[in-house]
């Protein structure tokens, strides 16, 4: 053999046997947290990491005997982008799980590569009925919008409210909570005067709420994504709807607990529906407000940490039992869990992998010098109606 040859076969070698140690001494459980860290959605995204991060710091870092290792990347909110990561996640990184999710599209746009990679995927915020469905492999730890929108239709039916215009963001979520929450209203005997849709980038809510004044229904019923409830809070004041006796109601992203103290007074007394209130009266929530705050300079969580929370208890009860093997049986190991989280108690359906909860009816109320969505009136073990389409 010349002397190259056999270098270059001892290099081979080497090279071999240094990826068969590195994979022997690779002992960590991944995750792979897709999030829109910039662009309009930010804010989303420094919510589910700081939660994530929070259970994690409570939790310790070993789970099932490996340390988990949390790889978080920013998907700009661009459902290209969002899958491209989750590929790259996938293939080079060899994550255990997706998991985050900040947007419907965002995880749309993914399902299929934890279908074909066998990688189960968490959805932690997206809100549309459809999404579980998009992947044999999702489970959802968020919430979905028909749950929190039917209950609202039939709280403003039982509270004198006959007339309506519905407002919502145009798309997958927004088409959700017009369809639902009309659907159950008019069933209940109200009438819907009028539906409209607003653009998702850059809305300018004005001339939409100058119909909604002319229409002079008794209430607005809105749907706009976390986040964006400040701008629509505003227009609402300045077109002048609240003088004009027009009362909000909404789904409770509008009045969103990371942004409601800077709306001011136009937001007392509007009534939302949700699964979380950071106002949600229980030692465990207690505890959770706490840390959170003080981990992040005083923020509040809002309902969009609680579901990376949650996940990652779903993550980490998952590895637990099966001793940090990956892929279907992992899956099956987070289907079915029951368990008490800040929101309140809820479960993950072993049939649909989506989140059954409390939804409450909350109204803006002002405590001390903040605001707060104090919860009225409790909804127990709520489906996700959309399901039953
Ligand atoms: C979604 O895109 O599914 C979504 C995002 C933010 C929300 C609600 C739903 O507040």
């Amino acid at each position: 053999m010349h002397k190259r040859n056999f270098l270059n076969l001892m290099a081979g070698v080497g090279l071999t046997a240094i990826s068969a140690l590195t994979h022997a001494q690779d002992n960590s459980f991944k995750v792979g947290l897709i999030l829109p860290m910039s662009g309009p959605f930010a804010a989303t995204g420094k919510q589910l990491e700081s939660a994530a991060r929070l259970y994690m710091a409570q939790h310790g870092d070993t789970v099932a005997g490996r340390k988990v290792v949390l790889i978080v990347k920013d998907d700009t909110g661009s459902p290209e982008v969002t899958k491209r990561i989750a590929q790259e996640l996938v293939v080079n990184d060899k994550v255990q799980v997706l998991a985050g999710f900040g947007l419907t599209p965002l995880a749309m746009a993914t399902a299929p590569v934890a279908t074909q990679s066998k990688t189960p995927m968490v959805v932690m915020a997206a809100a549309t009925s459809i999404v579980t469905e998009a992947s044999p492999y999702i489970v959802r730890t968020s919430f979905t919008v028909p749950q929190v929108v039917v209950t609202l239709a039939d709280w403003a039916s039982k509270n004198n409210i006959k007339r309506v215009v519905s407002l919502v963001t145009d798309y997958a979520p927004g088409v959700d909570s017009e369809k639902y929450f009309n659907q159950r209203f008019i069933a209940n005997g109200g009438q819907v005067v009028e539906t409209l849709r607003v653009p998702l980038r850059n809305p300018d809510f004005a001339p939409f709420l100058q119909r909604v004044r002319d229409a002079k229904p008794d209430a607005l019923f809105t749907f706009v994504p976390a986040g964006v409830g400040s701008a629509l809070m505003k227009q609402f004041a300045e077109r002048g709807l609240d003088k004009a006796g027009i009362r909000l109601i909404a789904e409770g992203s509008v009045t969103d607990d990371d942004i409601i103290n800077g709306m001011g007074d136009v937001a007392l007394g509007v009534v939302t529906t949700h699964h979380y209130s950071a106002s949600h009266k229980s030692p465990l929530n207690k505890k959770f407000v706490e840390a959170f705050g003080k981990a992040n300079n005083g923020a509040r969580p809002n309902f969009m940490a609680v579901g990376a929370y949650d996940g990652m208890r779903v993550i980490y009860e998952a590895a637990k039992a099966t001793k940090g093997q990956g892929g279907e049986p992992l899956l099956n190991a987070m289907k079915g869990q029951v368990f008490e989280s800040p929101r309140g108690p809820i479960y993950i359906d072993a049939q649909t992998r989506d989140v059954v909860q409390n939804i409450y009816i909350r109204r803006v109320e002002r405590v001390g010098d903040q605001l707060w969505n104090q919860e009225i009136e409790t909804v127990t073990d709520v489906k996700d109606i959309g399901k039953s389409r």
